[in-house]
This record gives structure tokens, sequence and C-alpha cells, in this order.
């Protein structure tokens, strides 16, 4: 999605903004723009494509500035081309302004603008805001003012940040819905839709909330709520070093943070050790405060959802739906104040569980949310906040979160079945255990593949496939459409999940002597199933790759292709069983030469609904 960033202060604002941009195009974009202040004079430059572009076109004109804004956008309203990039500037050419969301009633806010006589460059929403604040300043020569009088008329969500010439040393920035956080530097400050934007100069942090604005200066922050009136924000110190957001030698993001999953699944352990012990509380949340459990999330976190689903009706024989975020809300779900809500997010900010939240929260549910971003809009707006330990997941595909995501809803479900007595202590000790295996089981895995690259040598084999399938049954079922996703998401490859059992009932349809299926088949209680489903795909002439445990002889004996991993306890097995998939799905997306990190179309962190 759509990225911000703002300088002021003593550097050379447009390398900064460069600079934070680049560390953004993760998000997804399709064109970037930049504002300057130079010498009482507004500059923009503006370029449809890859920051480069934008790059090329500052070269040709250098400048030097203290304060400047950028954007890379994720075009909504209009076509993605170098009028409609950001930053939007007013008639008179004083204001620049660079804008994430969605402007609802932009519609009738343009058809008033324009009859009052401003002049339109674009087919944006975001380019009214420029206008309706040059409209204001006809009523308030403070520029705050008119700036928190335009906000005002907005429906709909945005992170905004504005300079302008009538108060050139100043970054204007106001939030609703969408993310906005700003950077406490010495004698400078930042502004961006999200920290690792600025993490080379700064990790404190200030998080804007909803109804929120801020003058940015660099010799200091004002913020201010929808009322005018000053706001005491709390300085956040984010824990994150810049090398974490670094590709550290590898070719590409998702290979190192497949790589990082045996560290971030021991510190999602460590992390998370001291309520599970009871040494400290885990604040807001009563286990016995509830009968039901909704679980709500989108993408790979909501496969989580389906795995955690597994956890909790057998360790805590409680009832769970899991929802996807988008659909949670418009079903009508029956929820009051007996329910807890898991929302499991990455990023915390998308768009679709936060609203599944408040609507659940507006029903009187409680709120817990499994999220890896220290201060993000979910922590601050649930009751209860499990944190993974992942660190910034760069690449758009979903790795380590999830494997992190798996480790703290295991450690919570484990929590809930002691407090409510559904478990004996020493079943609970017993899996703690299994848990604390896990990270050493995953770099096992993934130091034999480092050796011997069996994955890679049978995603050589199958990068040109047009189809895939990806079964498994029980608590691997959602590793097969967890599997299926990353192959879609960035090799473009048609790609299905299903539950092994039922592919009898429509997808064996699919099978014939090209077409790649992958079996989930390790230990567990399903497996005997599992290997009928393997017998019915061979008759079927399917090229089946399988991933097994070392020892089992018949699956051996029916796969063409076979991906060892090490045994683990079957409810942890997801755990490890997904990083062989992910690996598959990067190898195959590399061997075709497409932008692993940056896949077409989609984006990281997803904050329109
Ligand atoms: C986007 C990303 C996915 C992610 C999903 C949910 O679609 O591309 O990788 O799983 O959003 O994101 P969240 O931050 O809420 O986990």
């Amino acid at each position: 999605m759509c990225g911000i960033v703002g300088y002021v202060g003593k550097d050379n604002a447009k390398d900064v903004i460069v600079d934070g941009l680049k560390r953004l195009e993760y998000r997804g974009y399709d064109s970037a723009g930049i504002a300057l202040i130079v010498d009482g004079e507004l500059f923009t430059y503006k370029r449809q494509g890859k920051i480069r572009e934008l790059e090329i076109e500052l070269r040709r004109k250098p400048v030097y500035s203290n304060i400047g804004i950028g954007h890379t956008r994720w075009a909504t309203h209009g076509k993605p081309d170098d009028i409609n990039a950001h930053p939007h500037v007013d008639c008179s050419g004083k204001i620049a302004l660079v804008h994430n969301g969605i402007i609802e009633n932009y519609a009738e806010l343009r058809r008033e603008l324009l009859q009052k006589g401003h002049r339109f460059t674009s087919q944006t929403d975001t380019e009214v805001i420029v206008h309706l604040i040059e409209e204001e300043l006809k009523n308030s020569s403070i520029f705050f003012k008119a700036f928190l009088r335009a906000v005002k008329k907005l429906h709909g969500s945005y992170a905004l940040a504005v300079i302008t010439l009538y108060q050139p040393d100043t970054i204007f920035v106001a939030r609703k819905d969408s993310p906005l956080v700003i950077g406490l530097g010495d004698g400078e400050n930042f502004v961006a839709s999200d920290v690792p934007a600025f993490l080379s100069y700064t990790n404190r942090v200030i998080f804007l909330d909803d109804f929120e604005l801020a003058t940015v200066k660099s010799s200091g922050i004002f913020v201010f709520n929808f009322d005018g009136e000053e706001v005491e924000k709390k300085v956040v110190t984010i824990p994150w070093s810049l090398s974490q957001a670094e590709k550290a030698g590898y070719k590409h993001f998702m290979l190192k943070e497949i790589n990082e999953q045996p560290r971030a699944v021991a510190d999602t352990i460590s992390g998370n050790l001291s309520w599970f012990r009871e040494e400290t509380e885990l604040e807001g949340i009563d286990p016995f405060g509830f009968n039901r459990i909704q679980i709500v999330a989108c993408g790979t976190s909501y496969h989580a959802g389906l795995i955690a689903k597994f956890y909790l009706e057998n360790f805590v024989r409680i009832p769970v739906e899991v929802d996807y975020a988008s659909e949670y809300r418009y079903r009508d779900p029956i929820v009051d104040e007996k329910t807890l809500v898991i929302s499991i997010t990455q990023s915390g900010e998308t768009a679709d569980t936060l609203a599944a939240m408040r609507l659940a929260k507006s029903k009187g549910a409680r709120l817990l949310t499994v999220c890896n971003v220290i201060g993000s809009t979910a922590t601050r707006e649930a009751d209860t906040v499990i944190y993974t330990y992942a660190g910034p997941e760069i690449s758009v595909a979903s790795t380590k979160a999830f494997t992190t995501q798996l480790t703290a809803l295991f450690l919570f479900s484990l929590w809930i079945a002691r407090e409510r007595g559904t478990m004996k202590n020493e079943k609970i000790e017993g899996y703690l255990k299994h848990l604390l295996e896990v990270p050493s089981r995953i770099e096992a895995f993934l130091s034999l593949e480092r050796e011997k690259g069996a994955v890679k040598q049978i995603a050589l084999e199958f990068y040109r496939a047009k189809d895939a399938l990806y079964l498994g049954r029980n608590v691997n079922y959602p590793i097969a459409l967890e599997g299926a996703l990353k192959l879609k998401e960035i090799s473009y490859i048609h790609a299905e999940g299903y539950p092994a059992g039922e592919m009898k009932h429509g997808p064996i349809a699919l099978i014939d002597e090209k077409v790649p299926v992958v079996f989930v088949a390790t230990k567990g209680k399903v497996l005997d199933k599992v290997v009928s489903n393997i017998e019915e795909v061979k008759a079927r002439k399917g090229r089946v790759i399988a991933v097994t445990n070392p020892g089992i002889k018949k699956v051996k004996e029916l796969a063409e292709f076979i991906i060892e991993v090490p045994e683990v306890d079957e409810y942890l097995s997801p755990i490890v069983n997904v990083v062989p998939l992910q690996l598959f799905a990067y190898y195959i997306a590399d061997f075709l030469g497409y932008d692993v990190d940056q896949p077409r179309n989609l984006a990281k962190s997803v904050t329109v609904e």
C-alpha cells in the first residue's frame, strides 16, 4: 500500500526521503513522488514506476532542502501515472500534500471546490484535500487552523503529510484509520507510514492515534486532537535494529526471513515466557471470562487462525470460529461480552482486521491481538496484546510472521488450558518442552537444505507448471492452504489448497501427469488417511511431492519427490512443515525471474478495506 515519508532537519531532505521511500518499497506501489521547499519555493517531482525513475528525475534537477515529504502510491482512484502520483499541490502552488487512505466524500468536495474555482489536475481522491486546505485558508490565515478545518470535513481514511510555503519550517500531519508515526531525532524529525522508513536514524517514535494532528519541526513536535487541544503522547522505543530491516547478504528479504525463523520462533517463546510462567500478568484477560472464541484475520494470518482453532478446541474444549476479517462484519456474528475475539495481524494495521475488531468491541467482546508491530493500531485498540518477536518482516509474502504467530497462539492455548484446568500440568510442560525444540528442528531442516538443496531441485523440476495442488489434513490442512497461497502470491502460478480427503469431491478432476500435487504427510493421527489420498493421486498419474518425516516408508515408496523435515509433535508440525513450502514457492518465483519481495498487485500492509 502507499507509503509516506517526511523529513525536517539539518540534512538534505531529498536523500533522507528517497532512502525512506526505498525502505517502504516492500509495501507495494506503482508511482513515487517528493515535494521539497527550497529558498521559499516549492518543488515537486513525480514519476510513474519505481523509485529509481524518481531518482533519475531528481538527479537531473539537483536541489538542497531541509524539509520535504515523499510518497509511494498504490493506485486506487485514477490510474498509476505521473499526474496521479503524489504529492498534490493546490492552485497557488504553495501547499503540497501526500495521503494514504481513501476519501469517501471526495466527489462532493470536488464538486464544491470546482464551483469555487479550484482547478484539478489529477483523477485522485487525494487532490481535493489540498484544495480544501487552500479554501479554508480564506477563513483563517493560520495554516494549522485551516488544516484542521479541512481535515474535519473529510470522510474516510487518511494519513496526511503537508508542507507549505506559508510555514516552511513545519510538516503538518493528521491521521484517521491509516497509520502514521513520527520519528524523534536530534535537531531533526521524521514522519512515516511505517517505522522502517526512518529506522536508520531513530527508533524513538510517537504513534499518532485516530483523530490526531501534529506539527513537526526540527526543534520539536506538538500533537493535537480534532478540537485543537494539545495532547500528551508517549514516546515508544522500537526494539528493532536497522540490520534486521536489511537483506544481510541474502538475494531477497523473503529468503532471509525464511532463514530467520529458528531465531524468530525462539524469540517469540522467550519473549512470552514471563506471562506463560505467570511471573508477569497477561493484562486485560480473564481466562474464565468467555465461553466462545472468534478469530479474525486476513491472508497468511488467517491460516494461523485456522490452526489456532485446533489448539484451542483441543486443549481448552471451547468453541472457536475462524473468520476472514473482511467477511466477519457482514455475516452478523453472534458476539457478546462472553466472547473473546482474537485478531491475528503481523502489521497491526490491516483495515479489515481493525474493522472486525471494532465491530466485536462495540458488541461487548474482549479483544486479544497477536501482533508483530509494537505500538500499531491493533495493539492500541485490543484489551490484551501478545507480541510475536519476528522482527521487521519486509517481504510481502509472510513467512516468519506466520510461524511466530503459531508459536504465540500455541503458548496462549496452553496457558488458557492450565488456567481453566482442562489439561494436566505435566502435559502442558511436555508440550512446552516440544515447543522449545522447534527452533532447532527448523534450523536442522534449513541447514540441510542449504547444503543439499533438495527443495531447490524440486522447484527446478516444476517451475514451469501452470497449476499446483496442495493437500493436507487435520492440523496440516491449513498448511496446504498456506503453501498454495505462497506459490500464488509470488510465482503467479495457479495453486489450490484443499483438505486431502475432500480431493475426491472435485479437485481430483484436475490431476494429470503435469500437475504437481504437494502433500503434507508427516506423522500424526491422519497419516494413513493421507497415504490413501496419495494412492488416489498416483492412480491418476499425478506427480506427488511429499513433505514427510524420516522413516515413513509408505510415503517414500509412493511419492515421486520427498522433502524430509524433522519430526515434532503433531500439533507443532505445522510450524516446521510450512518451511519447505515457503522455500518451494520462493525458488519457483526466483527461477521464473519474478520480483519475489514485491509481487505484482500485492501490498504488505493493506490499509484500505
Ligand atoms: C496482506 C499481505 C499478506 C498478509 C495479509 C494480512 O495481504 O500481503 O502477507 O498475510 O495482508 O496482514 P496482517 O499484517 O494483518 O497479518
